[in-house]
């Protein structure tokens, strides 16, 4: 159901102060590119469901310009954007059927009712309630409930399809399973869509695209697999990946650093970040940042998955690729690859590492 190309949006220096006296997002600029996915992902208070507000017209900017396409879009309201919206809690009509709901829009535009029905069984059709057309909304499970919002925000073929945390209401199977089918039904339909999420693990999965934000300001804004493998600050390079990235002071790892990394560069870092799959017990010749002498304790074993703790220099290091290695084996050296290996300055921003990654 290839409805529409999508649209861009984008953002030319928007601030957002709900008082007047504090801005809430300061200098917002960014390009959501033609029928993408892209998730606004960040901490709670971090401003993304104000940053969806702004985009959806429910709110104005205190300062600077929205588009959609190349309509200048910052003076007009909800209505007039067409945006289709989703959120955390379904919102649904208890009392109408399934198909009352999807057509609910439709109706309120005056559309015949065999024109909206017919568009609502296409839309369940697509979402994958079509065999729930006459239940009501309590007879649904939260999935299914989440479905029919997301059937129902599409109804008015929306410019933009915008969801605000749709997920957090449902248990971690349903989440896994409900942001394949939002990535389906976004492919399927072509229309630009932008997903709010706490979870780095949700947003990685579904997007194109990922917005970092946190403290009203945009972190980063890219590819999954570039926040992952160059991470423009300590603070995403915090946020995303797990295990978490270890980190410690670049003074403990500057003696060993010498050979690898330019005087300027070391003399500026004060914070290293290493991936726990960065650390490994053997050189295998892919391009090593330096080798380090650590105590090893092997911590867990579910399965397969081995972790373990280096101590280094008053550091304590996880690595998830010790399998393999002795039980009984206390201390080593241990390598450091440079895939995963990042340096920071004082104010966060990296300043090593990164560079391999392909943009
Ligand atoms: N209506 C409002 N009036 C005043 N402050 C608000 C309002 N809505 C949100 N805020 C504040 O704006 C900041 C960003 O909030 P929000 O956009 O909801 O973040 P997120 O969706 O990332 O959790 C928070 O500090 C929040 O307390
Ligand atoms: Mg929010």
């Amino acid at each position: 159901m290839k409805e529409r190309t999508g649209l861009k949006v984008t953002f030319k220096d928007v601030t957002l102060s709900y008082d007047g006296k504090k801005d809430t997002l300061k200098h917002l600029n960014f390009e959501i590119p033609d029928g993408a996915l892209v998730s606004l992902l960040g901490p709670s208070g971090g401003g993304k469901t104000t940053t969806l507000n702004l985009i959806s017209g429910l709110l104005p900017a205190t300062k600077g310009q929205i588009f959609f396409g190349d309509t200048d879009v910052t003076k007009k309201d909800a209505l007039a954007r067409k945006v289709g919206m989703v959120f955390q809690n379904y919102a649904l009509y208890p009392h109408l059927s399934v198909r009352d709901n999807i057509a609910f829009p439709l109706k309120m535009q005056k559309v015949k009712k065999a024109d909206r029905y017919k568009r609502a069984e296409e839309l369940a059709k697509l979402v994958h309630v079509d065999d729930q057309l006459d239940k009501k909304p309590g007879e649904l499970s939260g999935g299914q409930q989440q479905r029919v919002a997301i059937a129902r925000a599409l109804a008015k073929s929306p410019s933009l399809l915008l969801l605000d945390e749709p997920l957090s209401n449902l248990d971690a199977r349903l989440r896994i399973e409900m942001r394949q089918e939002i990535r389906r039904i976004q492919r399927e339909t072509g229309v630009t869509t932008i997903f709010v999420t706490h979870d780095q693990d949700e947003a990685l999965h579904i997007s194109d695209h990922i917005m970092v934000l946190a403290h009203g300001s945009i972190q980063q804004f890219s590819t999954p697999t570039a926040l992952y493998e160059a991470p423009s600050n300590l603070f995403v390079a915090k946020f995303i990946g797990e295990p978490v990235i270890n980190t410690l002071p670049a003074d403990a790892l500057r003696a060993d650093l010498v050979a690898s990394v330019p005087a300027s560069i070391l003399a500026r870092a004060v914070t290293a970040g290493v991936r726990s799959e960065a650390i490994v017990p053997f050189d295998n010749g892919q391009g090593m940042v330096a080798t380090i002498h650590a105590g090893l304790r092997q911590t867990q074993k579910f399965g397969r998955e081995a972790t373990a703790e280096l101590t280094y220099n008053g550091a304590v290091l996880l690595s998830t690729e010790m399998a393999g290695l002795p039980t009984a084996q206390t201390e080593g050296d241990f390598f450091l690859t440079k895939a995963g290996f990042f340096l920071f300055d004082e104010a966060g921003a990296l300043i090593f590492g990164g560079d391999d990654h392909d943009q």
